[in-house]
This record gives C-alpha cells, sequence and structure tokens, in this order.
C-alpha cells in the first residue's frame, strides 16, 4: 500500500519534473555552471549534512557562481567576494525577495514577519519599524540591566564550578544567556524562574529551528512535495511546533493585556501598541498575527546565533593558549577590577573585537544566510541568474576562500591589525550578517550580546580543558541545522583568580 504510493509520488515527480526543464529549455541563455543531474532528485544527492560545505567543495570544482536543481528548484551559490558583491550590492533590487517555503510560511503566519517576508511594501515597512524601534542603539541599552542580571546570575554558578573544578557545559550555558536576555527583553519575563523554565519551552526553539534547517520536500518539489512530507512526518511535527509557540506567543500576549501599569516597555508593549492604533504596514492592518510572526522571527534569530558564536570563540582560544592569554591581558588591563564590563565598554577591547570578527570568518552561525528569490533576471561573470532561480551565498565558503584570506584555515585574530574590514555588510569577505537590503537588522545587537558576554567570562575566569584532554583533541565539527553550532559541547573547567 504505502509502495503503490511512493510510486505514484514518483510518478507525478517525474511529470512535473518534464513540465520544468522544457520551460528552461526555451531560453538561450547561459547559465552557470555546475554539477550533473540526476532525473527527479537534480543534485540533491549531492549536499550532504553540512549543505554549506557541500556547495564549499562544488565551488572549488565548479568555479564561483553554480547551477543547480534542488529537486526541481533551480538554485544558484556564490562562493566568493566579489560574486557575493554582485549579488548583495550591485544586483541587490534584483534579487532581494525570499522564496515561499512551507516551513517558514508555517512559522511566520504566512509571511507576516520580517525574515521571510518578500520583497514588497509591507516588509519595507515592517523592517523600518523594527530597525527604528526594536533593535536600535537605545533599544539594546535599554537591555543593559537585563544582561548584567543575566551575567551575574552566570558568574555565580561558574564560581561554584570553579570551587569544585567541575567542567561547566559552555554550549548549554551560552545558549541560556541569550535566551535569558532576549526572553525578558521581549516578553518582559524572566526565562530562568518563570512559566518560560518548562521542559517543553526549551525545547521550542532548537526544535523550530530544526524544522526551518530540514530538508522539506515541499520545498524542492512544488505542488507535490507536501505528499514526501507526511511520509517522513516533517508535517505533523511542524504543526506542532507551530501550534506549541503560537500558543506561548498567546500566553505572552495575554499576560501583557492584563498588565495595568507601564512598566518597562519590552518588544511586546511595542508591538501591542502597534496593533492598538491601528497602524496599515503595505495593505494590511497590523494585528495578532503580525506580532506574533515578529516575535517567532526574534526568537530564532536573536538567540542561538549569538550563543553560537561565542560557543565557537571559547573553542578557538581554548585551543590556542597564546590567543587566549593576550585576550585576556587586553580585558583585564583595561577592566580587571570590574565585577562587571558594561556594555559600552566592550567597544575599548580591540583585541576582543578582532577575535569576534574571526570567529565569524571561519564559524559564521548561519552559513548560507537565509535563501533569496531572483525576480529580475542578470548577468554575474557572463553567466545568467533566471528569474524564480533561488540564490544562496556561502558565507562560510567566503571566509575560507584562499585569495580573499592568507592562510584561510588558521584562527587569527592579529590578520584584523591594520585592517579596515568589519562584519556590516561592507566587506564582501565578511558576511556573518549577510548585506544588502536583507542584511541582519540587529547587528548591533548581535555583536553586543557577543562581546558582552565573552569579555565578561574572559575577565572573570581562567579557562582550562578538562582532565587529560589536550588543546589537539578538541573537537572541531559541526552539527547540522538551520544555524551552524559545535556538534560536540564545549566543556571547561572555569578558574577563579
Ligand atoms: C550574532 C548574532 C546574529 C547573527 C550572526 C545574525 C545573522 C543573520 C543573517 C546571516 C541574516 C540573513 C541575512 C541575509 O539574508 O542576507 C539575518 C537576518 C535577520 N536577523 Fe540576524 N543575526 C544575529 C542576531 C540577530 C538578533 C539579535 C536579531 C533580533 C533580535 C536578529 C534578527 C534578524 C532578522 C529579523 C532578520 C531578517 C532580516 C530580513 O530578512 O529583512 N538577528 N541575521
Ligand atoms: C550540555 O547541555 C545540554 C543542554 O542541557 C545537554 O543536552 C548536553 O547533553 C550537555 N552536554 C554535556 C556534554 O554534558
Amino acid at each position: 500500500m504505502a509502495l503503490s504510493l511512493y510510486l505514484l509520488y514518483f510518478l507525478v515527480l517525474a511529470i512535473v519534473s518534464i513540465i520544468f526543464l522544457n520551460l528552461f529549455k526555451k531560453s538561450n541563455s547561459k547559465l552557470p555552471p555546475g554539477p550533473p543531474k540526476l532525473p527527479i532528485i537534480g543534485n540533491l544527492h549531492q549536499l550532504g549534512e553540512l549543505p554549506h560545505q557541500s556547495l564549499w567543495r562544488l565551488s572549488r570544482k565548479y568555479g564561483p557562481v553554480i547551477f543547480m536543481k534542488l529537486g526541481t528548484v533551480p538554485t544558484i551559490v556564490v562562493s566568493t567576494p566579489e560574486t557575493a558583491r554582485q549579488v548583495l550590492r550591485v544586483f541587490d533590487l534584483n534579487c532581494c525577495s525570499r522564496p515561499s517555503l512551507a516551513g517558514s510560511k508555517k512559522l511566520s503566519y504566512n509571511y507576516r514577519d520580517i525574515a521571510f517576508s518578500p520583497f514588497n511594501d509591507y516588509w519595507k515597512e515592517v523592517r523600518k519599524i523594527g530597525v527604528q524601534e526594536l533593535f536600535n542603539i537605545k533599544r539594546v541599552q535599554s537591555m543593559e540591566p537585563i544582561m548584567y542580571e543575566e551575567m551575574s546570575k552566570i558568574i555565580d554558578s561558574f564560581s561554584e564550578s570553579a570551587s569544585t573544578k567541575t567542567p561547566v557545559n559552555l554550549s548549554e550555558k551560552f545558549l541560556s544567556l541569550t535566551a535569558g536576555v532576549m526572553c525578558k527583553a521581549s516578553f518582559g519575563v524572566s526565562f530562568q524562574d518563570t512559566v518560560l523554565n518548562s521542559e517543553r519551552f526549551n525545547e521550542l526553539i532548537p526544535e523550530a529551528l530544526k524544522i526551518l534547517g530540514s530538508f522539506s520536500a515541499s520545498d524542492f518539489y512544488p505542488y507535490v512535495g507536501w505528499i514526501m512530507d507526511r511520509f517522513t512526518g516533517l508535517h505533523k511535527l511542524r504543526e506542532r511546533s507551530a501550534r506549541d509557540l503560537d500558543a506561548f506567543c498567546e500566553q505572552m500576549i495575554n499576560m501583557h493585556l492584563k498588565k495595568d501599569k507601564e512598566e518597562n516597555e519590552d518588544f511586546v508593549d511595542l508591538l501591542l501598541k502597534l496593533e492598538k492604533d491601528q497602524v496599515v504596514l503595505g495593505h494590511e492592518k497590523f494585528t495578532r498575527d503580525n506580532i506574533k510572526a515578529i516575535l517567532i522571527n526574534i526568537l530564532l534569530a536573536g538567540i542561538d546565533t549569538a550563543a553560537i558564536t561565542m560557543t565557537w570563540a571559547m573553542t578557538e582560544l581554548s585551543r590556542n593558549s597564546r590567543l587566549m592569554k593576550k585576550v585576556q591581558s587586553e580585558i583585564r588591563e583595561k577592566f580587571g577590577d570590574k565585577e562587571i564590563i558594561s556594555l559600552e565598554e566592550t567597544d575599548e577591547l580591540e583585541y576582543l573585537n578582532m577575535v569576534v570578527k574571526e570567529t565569524w570568518r571561519l564559524h559564521p552561525p548561519s552559513p548560507l544566510l537565509i535563501p533569496r528569490e531572483v525576480k529580475t533576471e542578470f548577468e554575474i561573470n557572463g553567466y545568467t541568474i533566471p528569474v524564480n532561480t533561488r540564490l544562496q551565498v556561502n558565507a562560510w565558503a567566503i571566509g575560507r576562500d584562499p585569495d580573499a584570506w592568507k592562510d584561510p584555515d588558521v584562527f587569527l585574530p592579529e590578520r584584523f591589525v591594520d585592517s579596515d574590514i568589519n562584519a556590516k555588510g561592507q566587506y564582501f569577505e565578511l558576511l556573518p550578517f549577510g548585506g544588502g537590503r536583507r542584511i541582519c537588522p540587529a547587528i548591533y545587537m548581535g555583536t553586543k550580546m557577543v562581546d558582552f558576554g565573552l569579555a565578561n567570562l574572559l575577565n572573570r575566569f581562567d579557562w582550562k580543558l578538562p582532565e587529560g584532554m589536550k588543546a589537539e583533541d578538541m573537537k572541531m565539527e559541526e552539527a547540522p541545522g538551520l544555524t551552524i553550532n559545535k556538534k560536540h559541547d564545549l566543556l571547561l573547567i572555569p578558574v577563579k583568580l
């Protein structure tokens, strides 16, 4: 029974593929080169568990612009600073929309968010509000007390581990630090000691990220892929994840509606104000669904990325005692006597900032950025980039490009001495936040969370590898997902000064 359904499924796919193939034959434009395709699956079999790595290998064979078919979907990937500049600067306007994907549709209430919305009037206006009201410098400064509070909790817990010489699970602790900060800033409630700290909530975000990052047949086989998603159970998982996140947002919003006095204004307060004022964005009234979609964006985009950066930075530093000593002496010479280093003070830590940039070069948390969709045809290096193609920039490959970086495999923060390169999307060899119109709108917030977390933990503790472990034994593998974390949790022993 199941077998015959599979057969039917492949038959339908075959027909759809043939139709698509014929559509493409009509144009006589010159597509970028790429690996040979199989019928129906196209190049899907060439993507391993870590697609950014597979694509990097393919780009070394086929060049900086490659064309592939992922299922039936034409996909182009660029992998050098110059081709990224073409996409993100020169032809940004041709391709700054987002494709419709099953997971993102569900988790964004039909694209009523910022990250997955297509390029349209709604997106322009909601992004502007985000930049002006949610992600601005003033708002980040207003989050400082929250960051202090979360940081002192972590310092206390590490002091305890230090006195018993037990390793701490830094992968976990960084995540709970950023989750704590972002939850308090968004919902005004603290993550550790209230409703949020349930088993279920702890799983909500990783689960949603997994769904967004997982192979969904409907994204590669329009019209028919949804059948496959029913078989694999992905559909059910997606429904459940969306339902739980919805219930959670609903609960948070209701809590705010009951709140009588204006305390510290959080993200929910601000978004509720837009709803109450009956603001019109694009051509639609701003409603409860918009609020939820934006809150979910913030949870999914803001928590993992910063935590992952801190985990990789501490991993690289504990592999190299010279760099560790150097960054710690910079911090301690300036702020050694401080309980907690402030957000503003982290600006003075030049070497730490280089360490963070170098971490982003080798470990961009979201290595393929977020897929774009081409709306107007253009050309790169003489190759046609056709309409309705999915377009990705491989920031991970760019960080390892030997023409852009000397000894690209070596973690060397000093390479940024006397260099203007920063991570804000103006230098196409370093793109942890993407670039162009779709660049991460919260660069300042993300950077500050990372600088603050690292500066303080490096200031207050020395860090030792667990008993019997040597620097060269440290595992550097990546774990698959929408954001790329270290596969093996980082365990280190804090040593009190
Ligand atoms: C170290 C931390 C962070 C990193 C590395 C990061 C990285 C990224 C990347 C690579 C993109 C896609 C850019 C593109 O498609 O070209 C993005 C988009 C986005 N990020 Fe971040 N991000 C971080 C922190 C945050 C935080 C804290 C928030 C919110 C509070 C946030 C909200 C968003 C949103 C809303 C978008 C979608 C923008 C759009 O499509 O218009 N990010 N981020
Ligand atoms: C680190 O913490 C996470 C989250 O609590 C847990 O799943 C993981 O097993 C821990 N890792 C180790 C090596 O203890």
